[in-house]
């Protein structure tokens, strides 16, 4: 299920160039969930292929795994105005879109607070979840869900950074 080329199911229709949708191995197990498009994947339609994504693909590799091993996507597919974080109800128009990409998969990563809000229903500090595995319930699935930092929260924060690469050796571990 993919949203409509011209959807307008949200208000962020308004400012998009593209509907960016999931990259990657759409067919692997593992799938990771950033928050939305920035500038540049609004552009090409590709998620994660600015500075975060160069971030995120640079640790992939370190790990031992490519981009093309695993999916990618966001929680919302159309780029929020700013770079904005997307609203709950933006978020709740795109869900069946999220809900249909994650079906059957066995490992989720949630990159970020929008990714783990979205799928986990948490507020709280990333610090006190991250690299913790849970298992939750997307549509009709059931995953482990791993919370983790988000690429750009690690281009100034070594904690994160650091993190992040723990996660990837995990996700490492289970490809
Ligand atoms: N940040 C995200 O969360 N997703 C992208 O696709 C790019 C940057």
């Amino acid at each position: 299920m993919q949203p409509e080329p011209d959807c307008r199911l949200c208000g962020l229709c308004e400012g998009r160039t593209n509907i960016v949708l999931p990259d990657g191995n759409l067919q692997s197990h593992v799938v990771f969930v950033g928050e939305a498009p920035g500038e540049n994947e609004d552009l090409q339609a590709r998620p994660f292929i600015g500075k975060s994504g160069k971030m995120l693909e640079g640790m992939m590799n370190d790990a031992g795994f490519q981009r093309s091993d695993v999916m990618i996507t966001n929680t919302v597919k159309c780029r929020p105005p700013k770079n904005r974080d997307p609203t709950e109800e933006e978020m709740a128009a795109c869900r069946p879109f999220l809900e249909s990409e994650l079906s059957g998969r066995s490992l989720v990563v949630g990159l970020g607070k929008s990714a783990c809000r979205d799928l986990m229903g948490y507020e709280g500090k990333m610090r006190d979840v991250v690299n913790k595995i849970v298992r939750i319930r997307i549509g009709e699935t059931e995953v482990d869900f791993l919370p983790t930092y988000h690429p750009a929260a690690c281009i100034y924060n070594k904690e994160a950074r650091t993190m992040l690469r723990e996660a990837m050796d995990i996700v490492r571990g289970k490809l």
